[in-house]
């Protein structure tokens, strides 16, 4: 399959550059599209053909279930059983980076939903996604544009990396703004809520739209073999580097001195913050920003992962975030990345 490659401004297009696209979405093909969370491979929502090629292209189990993606809150009413908490998360956070699970409706094939009665439903802000959606006429089913597995694409360069001959189009609009997907909740009663997957909403500001909101175990921790989670992505290793990486906690100063004992050592790659750039040596290193700037570290995490496979070295080390607002969206991505591998480095006392 030939992939076309669209480039769109953004901040000026008109319904004209985005025809061919909604076309092929409307005909049950794919287009890889701009989102302000990550890229998305879409596909009409309703129609469960489209649904299989966007597993297929991904590589993705079919028991994992898709994000639909309407223009307008009030667009779910087809296809979810919405309920006032659901419009009161749409007026605080929609169009935007939240998702919200609710029973579905036989309008989204159960290819979709991964054979789940329920569905999950987003509203994005990226003027490109929502206007393609628009023009479209259909909800758009798509996952984060990656290989299963991979870390999610931030920017086209890295959505036809991993796809160029696997989709019809991929449309080019610049760099995605948070660069970590949404934010999902499931509706569990009249005024609760549980977290899933966080993001850019956080917490704290869910906490403001609803009284009882509840963080899934399985945002912080490991799956055991056995267990199914409500959020069946949770059971796949995911936004992971090819190569091995583990995460450095605890004291500053000690993370510092792992980090320089481990170039001593060479052949590493130590994705690092601002701060600490000056006291290591520049081969092998990837900033992602200042430590006190998680929007600035959501925004280039993957595309440091995606870099650290391309930078000369064997093991990653990248530092453990602090799980406060943003950062447990930052957590949660980089300890699945991990594979859980987590080091406490200790100085050695005989050493001084
Ligand atoms: O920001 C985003 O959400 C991006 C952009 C493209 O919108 N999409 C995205 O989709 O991250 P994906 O498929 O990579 O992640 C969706 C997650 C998966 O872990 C899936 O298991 C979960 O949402 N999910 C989808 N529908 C669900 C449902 N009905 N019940 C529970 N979990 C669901
Ligand atoms: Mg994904």
């Amino acid at each position: 399959m030939k992939t076309s490659l669209f480039a769109v401004d953004p901040e000026k297009f008109t319904d004209r550059d985005l025809d061919t696209a909604a076309k092929i979405i409307r005909s049950g093909g794919l287009v890889v599209f701009p989102t302000e969370t990550v890229y998305g491979i879409g596909g009409d929502a309703t129609n469960s053909r489209s649904a299989e090629r966007i597993y297929a292209a991904k590589g993705r189990p079919s028991d994992n279930p898709l994000i639909i993606h309407v223009a307008d809150p009030a667009d779910a009413e087809p296809y979810a059983v919405t309920c006032p908490l659901y419009y009161r998360l749409a007026k605080h956070f929609m169009p935007g980076p939240l998702t919200v699970i609710m029973p579905k409706k036989d309008t989204i094939p159960l290819t979709v939903t991964g054979g789940l009665d329920s569905v999950a439903v987003r509203c994005p802000s990226h003027p490109i996604a929502n206007a393609l959606i628009r023009l479209s006429g259909v909800p758009i089913a798509a996952p984060s544009a990656n290989i299963s597995g991979r870390p999610s694409a931030t920017c086209a360069a890295h959505a036809l990396h991993d796809f160029d001959g696997r989709v019809d189009a991929i449309i080019d609009g610049g760099e995605s703004r948070f660069g970590m997907e949404s934010t999902i909740v499931k509706i569990t009663g009249e005024d609760s809520l549980i977290l899933l997957r966080p993001g850019a909403v956080t917490f704290d500001a869910l906490c403001c739209v609803c009284s009882d909101v509840t963080v899934s175990e399985t945002v912080t921790r490991m799956l055991r073999e056995d267990e199914r989670p409500i959020c069946p992505g949770m059971k796949y290793r995911h936004y992971a580097p090819e190569k091995p990486l583990a995460l450095v906690g605890g004291d500053p100063d000690e993370r510092l001195r792992f980090f320089r004992q481990k170039q001593q050592e060479g052949n590493c790659i130590i994705i690092c913050y601002d701060e600490q750039v000056r006291f290591l040596s520049p081969d092998g290193i990837i900033n992602i920003g200042s430590a006190a700037d998680p929007e600035r570290q959501g925004h280039l995490l993957f595309s440091a992962l995606r870099l650290s496979d391309e930078l000369p070295g064997d093991a990653v080390y990248a530092n453990l975030p602090d799980t406060e607002g943003l950062g447990l969206a930052l957590y949660n991505r980089l300890i699945r990345a991990a594979a859980h591998t987590v080091i406490y480095p200790r100085r050695d006392p005989s050493v001084n």
